[in-house]
């Protein structure tokens, strides 16, 4: 429990100004929902205007990342160039690419075809080819804040199939980030993204899922997609988060390389598909802050 704070104290925020002008009435209302059994986020999870101006920053690069792979993405291309096209920008941007020696993933991005779930490993021995489907998930720290974002890339001509499960994917988080609103709640976006996912004969990972994000690469809260209306934590003004659900073809069944321990694959082989938008809670809905 936070420190008792008297109404005309200076706000914990830092704004300067009086607690019963700043962050009271909010507090007051997570209490409430607190008292009434719902999980509510703490206090070190809202970001400060501050806070949330840095982070766009980072994301300037995140996004001019996966803008730069889109260009140059296509058959006959290696996910080890898109690796390197990756390094370039952030660093040419002033960025760290997150990834890059995150609890020793060695790239600076993460490269996902057709099975691989996420995770994959670039390199030059993956020529991308027709008709493959590819998950670029990007990540950047830039004064020590970050962002993180994924896409989908259809290679040439994709088959139906393929197709179909990067658009239900995208449908889902565009679904799913129609549910984020201060006072509602992290399950109203998990049951929009698990419905669209298996009303269109989808499944859903179980194990990995979403993060807050932005003073940390992972922070509190861990975002499921299995949840349902009205559950899991509450949205408050502040509270930063990525909408990542991976989609499988098949069964939700996953597993890890182990000659690596980090990349994911279908259990079953059979297509998986991801987009990943980072998002942050305002006062009157959501902004995406990266994609
Ligand atoms: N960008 C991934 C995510 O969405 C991070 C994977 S960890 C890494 O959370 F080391 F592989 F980058
Ligand atoms: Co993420």
């Amino acid at each position: 429990m936070e420190k008792k704070i008297g109404r005309n104290d200076p706000c914990w925020c830092g704004s300067g100004k009086k607690y019963k002008s700043c962050h009271m009435a909010t507090d007051q209302k997570i209490y409430k929902h607190a008292l009434e059994g719902h999980i509510v986020p703490r206090r070190d999870m809202l970001k400060t205007p501050e806070q949330v101006a840095k982070i766009k920053e980072s994301a300037k690069i995140n996004v001019a990342c996966l803008d730069a792979v889109e260009k140059m993405i296509g058959p006959g291309v290696t996910t080890k160039e898109i690796d390197d096209l990756v390094y370039k920008v952030t660093t040419e941007m002033g960025g760290i690419p997150a990834p890059l020696n995150y609890e020793g993933f060695p790239y600076s991005v993460c490269t996902s075809v057709n099975d691989q779930v996420c995770h994959g490993f670039p390199s030059e021995d993956v020529v991308l080819q027709e008709g493959d489907i590819i998950n670029v998930d990007c990540s950047t720290i830039l004064d020590g804040y970050y962002s993180d974002s994924s896409r989908m890339f259809c290679i040439g001509k994709v088959s139906e199939e393929a197709q179909r499960i990067v658009d239900v994917t995208r449908e889902c988080v565009e679904l799913g980030l129609k549910e984020v609103k201060p006072w509602g709640f992290l399950g109203d976006m998990g049951q929009a993204v698990h419905e669209h996912a298996e009303k269109n004969g989808y499944s859903v990972v179980r194990e990995i899922g979403g993060h807050g994000v932005g003073i940390d690469f992972h922070e509190d809260p861990w975002v499921s997609y299995l949840t349902n209306r009205g559950e899991d934590m509450l949205l408050v003004p502040g509270l930063m988060f990525t909408i990542e659900p991976m989609l499988n073809g098949g069964k939700p069944d996953v597993f890890v390389d182990k000659d690596n321990d980090w990349e994911v694959y279908t259990a079953d082989g059979k297509l998986s598909a991801q987009w990943e938008i980072q998002v942050l809670v305002t006062e009157d809905g959501a902004e995406v802050i990266s994609w």
